[in-house]
């Protein structure tokens, strides 16, 4: 066996590049993006300016806003051959299936003369309408078209449900708390990807493909499963204290870089919290709850609700069916995945990281017998 070499596993601890896209303070319970702080920049930004910082580097002057506000808004539509194939996909196709599926179809309808970000916007643009579209074909709803005088999150509430909800800001600041977030899975996925030198359309399908996972973007998901087999606040403790016994990962729960609070769990607690003074929040006091045990159990592990514990009872609020939290989070995050990939690029190294081999040797060829 080779032993020059140490496996990281999980590539734990190793940096793959330098990047001055976004910074993670695990000790310390920070997100930074390109130096403005996420508290800051929910309180005073929106989608579509914290993209273009993401972006380029540096906040908008009201022209550079306008100008990518409307590229955004004027890029929605997909092409009608794509959404007559949505019609015929299975009806039960998860919306995650379904993301993956029609942005690596809209390559093919994509110019091949477009820049990378043109085409980063493209992708940005289409995807609520991907998600949306696909909502209400499953549920055999008219589509609802694309509005262009309406801003991004905006837009995509519209196209799901004709109107547009109370407290729909909140939503709007839940996608900047999820447009990047460093060198996580599927932003190191996609980079790999982009390492080739392949195309946006294939680096934004292996970043989806990526952001699946329950262990990833998917936890979501599973969340709020989570909350309805636990049913109702008397049966937290007998639901978890079993999930802890049998050594199960609890979802939403746990980070490989925030040993605190995360940053994003914490801002959308307090939104909750804001909201079901007035209204019942379903799940929110399962929720609290379950937060209570799993923080008391873990202490020395150092486990504490992640972004994925809180974002599902918002959506819920919103009137969003579970199996859609991915694909929101997919929405946002394409900003990370392709401010990344165009970054990397800038001083491309392809990767190829190494497997040490355990396998054996020196074995001879014999023909095998008898095998017809
Ligand atoms: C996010 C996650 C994949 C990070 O994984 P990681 O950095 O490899 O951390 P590890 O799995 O090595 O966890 C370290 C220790 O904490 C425990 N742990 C981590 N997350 C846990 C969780 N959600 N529930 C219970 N135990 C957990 C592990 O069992 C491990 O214990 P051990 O040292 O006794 O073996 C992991 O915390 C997890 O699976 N969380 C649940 C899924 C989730 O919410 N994902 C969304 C992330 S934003």
């Amino acid at each position: 066996m080779d032993i020059e070499f140490e496996v990281k596993y999980g590539l734990d601890g190793v940096a793959v590049a330098i990047s001055s896209i976004s910074c993670v303070d695990g000790e310390k319970g920070k997100l930074v993006y390109r130096g403005f702080e996420i508290e800051d920049l929910i309180q005073n930004s929106n989608f579509e300016e914290t993209a273009y910082l993401i972006w380029f580097g540096s906040l908008p002057n009201e022209n550079e806003l306008d100008f990518l506000i409307s590229m955004l808004s004027k890029k929605r539509e997909l092409p009608n051959q794509i959404i007559e194939m949505m019609k015929l996909f299975p009806k039960n196709s998860h919306p995650m299936e379904v993301l993956r599926s029609v942005v690596s179809m809209l390559g093919m309808y994509s110019k091949k003369e477009n820049s990378t970000f043109e085409n980063a916007i493209n992708l940005t643009a289409k995807i609520p309408t991907i998600i949306a579209y696909w909502y209400r074909i499953r549920n055999d709803l008219p589509l609802i078209k694309p509005k262009e005088s309406l801003k991004h999150s905006e837009n995509f509430l519209y196209m799901m449900f004709g109107k547009i909800p109370e407290h729909f800001n909140l939503f709007d600041k839940a996608l900047i708390l999820h447009e990047e977030q460093g060198m996580n899975a599927s932003t190191f996925a996609s980079t790999v990807t982009a390492s080739t030198l392949s195309d946006i359309y294939s680096i934004i399908t292996t970043a989806i493909g990526t952001l699946k996972g329950p262990l990833h973007g998917g936890a979501n998901e599973k969340v709020l499963k989570m909350f309805d087999e636990i049913g109702s606040i008397e049966n937290v403790e007998f639901y978890i204290n079993n999930l802890i016994e049998k050594k199960e990962k609890i979802m939403g729960f746990g980070h490989r870089i925030y040993k605190t609070y995360d940053p994003r769990a914490k801002i959308l607690k307090n939104w909750i919290k804001e909201i079901f003074i007035n209204n019942n929040i379903k799940y929110f006091e399962i929720a609290l709850k379950v937060e209570e045990i799993v923080v008391n159990k873990f202490k020395d592990k150092k486990i504490y609700p992640n972004v994925d514990f809180y974002s599902g009872i918002l959506y819920n609020y919103f009137g969003i069916p579970k199996e859609f939290f991915t694909p929101i989070f997919a929405m946002a995050r394409i900003v990370g995945w392709t401010a990344h990939a165009m970054e990397y690029c800038k001083n491309n190294r392809i990767f190829r990281p190494k497997a040490i081999y355990n396998g054996p040797k020196n074995l001879k060829y014999k023909e095998v017998k008898g095998v017809e």
